[in-house]
């Protein structure tokens, strides 16, 4: 779906998204190097369970949130890859819905 303009290849580095390996660039922040991956559904919404993904790439939206490291809410798009961070989805169910 996307690929890099930059022809200025990195060191590449391992993160895991859901338990997979990905070697990625260095110097990529996590929406740019799971979008490079492929992946582009990084959360669902916390009402109608929708997914979301990356959109202004800029610190604005919050639509990349995902979870870091165990560690959810993180904006991917304003943070840096690192060798052996774990990234997975961000799922927050309404409870709300399974009482109706
Ligand atoms: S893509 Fe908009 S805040 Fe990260």
């Amino acid at each position: 779906m996307f690929r890099s303009i930059n022809n200025n290849q990195s060191e590449l580095i391992t993160i895991y998204f859901e338990g997979k390996a990905l070697r990625v660039q260095k110097d990529l922040n996590v929406a740019t190097a799971l979008l490079e991956a492929g992946i582009s559904n990084f959360r669902e919404t916390t009402i109608k369970n929708e997914n979301r993904g990356p959109y202004c790439m800029m610190g604005v939206c919050f639509d990349c949130l995902i979870n870091i490291d165990g560690m959810d809410n993180q904006q991917s798009c304003m943070v840096k890859v690192s060798d052996g961070m774990k990234i997975n989805r961000q799922i927050t169910r309404n409870t709300s819905q399974d009482e109706q």
